[in-house]
């Protein structure tokens, strides 16, 4: 049964998806307000209601909500990762303006270390509809559909902010379950794609060995499920003789085209 976990009417209402959408939209804090807009922006109320209670059915053919993840100390106009990324978005949104793009600035969240209180968190799985804040940050990856990743390369692999936040995310219960074979992700179907620029050549060999970064992404998400996951990374954009600006218009335009397939 599809279930909303942040409405407080949902075990009342779920017996019919579209009678608990409707109950739904009465709120407009936290969850509600991207129901509230979807209505604001459809033809019609039953329109509305049709495209939400696809989206809680598994439907994401016509809505989707994606989760856009920043990992830079930079502000965005300095950043050559931000810049591609961005661009990606704005393509992005403007393929696709029926989804919902939530960013989530790690350094403007200020995401911390995790710490014994939120440890104590993680070893269990939380009680059904719970809203404990401490996992704000998982059940908001659960409930997105697809994700946009875009952290520079620092020391071998991302920000470590990236890696603080993953460990805020990855939390049993809600995105992977422990089974009688081992660990299982809960967030399949869903997809990733990722940004990144290099100082150095971390795509061919001798030093893709070295690359920690992508390559510890593409394995936690596939943990959780997440196996769908694409990277663009530009190399070499601290080397004298790269063009970077003709590096960062070339991935721009690779990453617009990508957008219309994500
Ligand atoms: C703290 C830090 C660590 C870095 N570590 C590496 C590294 O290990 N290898 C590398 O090739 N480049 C490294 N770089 C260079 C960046 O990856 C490169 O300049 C990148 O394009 C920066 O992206 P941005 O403009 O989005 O911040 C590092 C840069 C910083 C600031």
């Amino acid at each position: 049964m599809p279930r909303c976990c942040f409405c407080p009417q949902a075990k009342d209402c779920s017996k019919n998806l579209q009678i608990r959408v409707v109950k739904c939209l009465l709120f407009v804090n936290g969850c509600r307000r991207k129901l509230c807009y979807t209505v604001v922006k459809a033809e019609s109320r039953m329109e509305a209601k049709v495209k939400i209670a696809k989206k809680f059915t598994g439907e994401r053919d016509e809505m989707a909500t994606v989760l856009y993840i920043k990992a830079n100390a930079k502000p965005d106009h300095l950043s050559r990762t931000m810049r591609i990324a961005n661009a990606f978005v704005e393509k992005y949104q403007e393929l696709h303006p029926e989804d919902e793009i939530i960013t989530l600035d790690l350094y403007k969240e200020k995401i911390g270390f995790l710490q014994e209180e939120q440890v104590l968190k993680h070893l269990e799985p939380p009680a059904a509809g719970s809203q404990d804040p401490v996992l704000q940050y998982a059940y908001q990856f659960r409930d997105a559909d697809k994700y946009i990743i875009a952290a520079p390369f620092w020391n071998l692999s991302y920000p470590a902010i990236l890696k603080a936040y993953i460990d805020y995310i990855t939390v049993v219960g809600v995105t992977f379950k422990y089974t009688s074979e081992g660990a299982a992700g809960l967030l399949e179907n869903k997809k990733a794609v990722y940004f990144v620029t290099r100082g150095g050549n971390y795509s061919t060999p001798p030093f893709s060995e070295f690359e920690l970064g992508e390559r510890y992404l593409r394995t936690i998400l596939g943990f959780m499920g997440i196996t769908d996951f694409t990277t663009f990374a530009a190399d070499d954009m601290d080397r004298s003789a790269t063009d970077v600006e003709a590096v960062i218009a070339d991935y721009i335009d690779k990453a617009a085209q990508f957008a219309a397939e994500f």
